[in-house]
């Protein structure tokens, strides 16, 4: 008992350290941050300035022993960040933690095949982050440690989803119930060895808005990082995400806030960087139009630039996650190809054609087929360069 007690000090002690190591990089950046917008007059100092600020920027975040490097996080997405898009995406390049769509605690607790499958991964898919959703502390809990034994490098609980079914039992739900969720926190923290965060939303309506009061008490239990991603329930994916709410959470915690809402682009997340301090940048519906973003992000923040991908490249892209799909015969394949091929397809010349050409194959080959010929057609999109 001593000696566990002893373990959880010194684990205790080094997420202080952790902590207080990423607040200072956060307020330095911050610093140069406020030089670049106001302070320089000189036309040179900005430009010197713009670089600095750029330089390096989301370089890296440690939870604990969890090295995320760069700090650009897949968002979790039911229904689109499987085990194949996930491995799909860290490929590319760019991308330091991704994380599982969401696992009910429930579903995991009575052995569902559904949930077995949301939680299989690949070790080059590490350091990866599994997330529950459930609203009973014990169950959770339980749920928190099966996902340790599984192997994951954090657990995180959902406290966002909107879905009206969900939110009965957990998800943003929980934000409306802050003792249980209190409960909740104390019980999965006390559970696992693993850093363990949580995903919020700003609160159920303009009226409710709990992110700040929310982050204090997820401190307090232990929770070693949060990502915000500032919409209320109410507002489901309409209007804009308040980015102003992430800011107003980072000045009241300590541990790592991860800033998410409406990043398409790299310049987004400088933006986001600049009028929140946040310690990571949380990518969801742009990575599955644009799967490159992760990489565009890295090299944004080492060369002040980025390149847009090519006709050749969007023809890969598809080609290898459409192959990745068959090849590992994921369940339902074929629907997954329709899904994606509406992203996909965004910003290909004809991309509209290629789009309802997929829609209306009848099996895995010939979507295959369909997306060779559209890029093999001549004088059109020529594939040698
Ligand atoms: C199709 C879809 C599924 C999502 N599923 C989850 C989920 O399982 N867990 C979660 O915390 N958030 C989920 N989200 C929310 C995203 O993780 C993210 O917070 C939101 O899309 C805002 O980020 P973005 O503007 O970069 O997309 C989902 C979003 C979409 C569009």
């Amino acid at each position: 008992m001593k000696r566990r007690n002893s373990g959880v000090r010194s684990q205790e002690s080094e997420v202080r350290r952790q902590n207080k190591k990423q607040d200072r990089v956060s307020k330095v950046r911050l610093v140069q941050s406020n030089l670049v917008m106001g302070l320089h007059t000189d036309p040179r100092a900005q430009v010197v300035s713009f670089w600095l600020l750029l330089f390096m920027l989301f370089e890296e975040l440690r939870i604990r022993d969890v090295m995320i490097r760069p700090a650009h996080i897949l968002a979790p997405m039911a229904g689109v960040t499987d085990t194949v898009f996930r491995r799909f995406i860290k490929r590319l390049g760019g991308c330091g933690l991704i994380m599982t769509e969401f696992v009910s605690s429930e579903g995991m607790l009575r052995q569902n095949l559904r949930s077995k499958r949301y939680l299989y991964y690949k070790p080059e898919e590490r350091p990866i982050s599994a997330q529950l959703f459930g609203a009973d502390p014990d169950r959770l809990a339980e749920a928190a440690r099966m996902i340790e034994d599984l192997g994951f490098d954090v657990v995180d609980l959902n406290l966002g989803c909107p879905a009206k079914k969900v939110v009965k039992c957990g998800g943003s739900g929980l934000l409306r119930d802050l003792p249980l969720l209190e409960r909740i926190l104390r019980t999965i923290r006390a559970a696992v060895r693993i850093p363990f965060t949580i995903k919020l939303r700003s609160g159920w309506s303009d009226t409710e808005i709990v992110a700040q009061e929310v982050a204090r008490v997820a401190e307090e239990c232990g929770v070693e990082a949060l990502a915000v991603h500032p919409r209320t329930r109410q507002q489901g994916f309409s209007g804009r995400a308040r980015w102003e709410i992430i800011q107003e959470v980072k000045s009241q915690v300590r541990i790592p806030v991860i800033g998410n809402g409406d990043v398409v682009t790299p310049q987004d997340a400088l933006a986001l960087h600049q009028q929140t301090g946040c310690d990571a940048v949380m990518v969801g519906r742009a990575a599955s139009i644009n799967p490159w973003i992760f990489r565009q992000l890295s090299d944004y923040f080492r060369t002040g630039t980025f390149t847009e991908p090519s006709d050749a490249d969007r023809y890969q892209l598809i080609r290898s996650y459409y192959q990745m799909l068959v090849g590992e015969e994921t369940p339902g394949a074929i629907g997954k190809m329709k899904q994606f091929a509406s992203w996909f397809t965004h910003g290909i010349r004809g991309g509209a054609e290629l789009c309802r050409s997929i829609q209306g194959s009848a099996s895995t080959q010939e979507v295959l087929d369909r997306v060779d010929k559209f890029f093999s057609a001549p004088g059109v999109y020529s594939l040698s360069h």
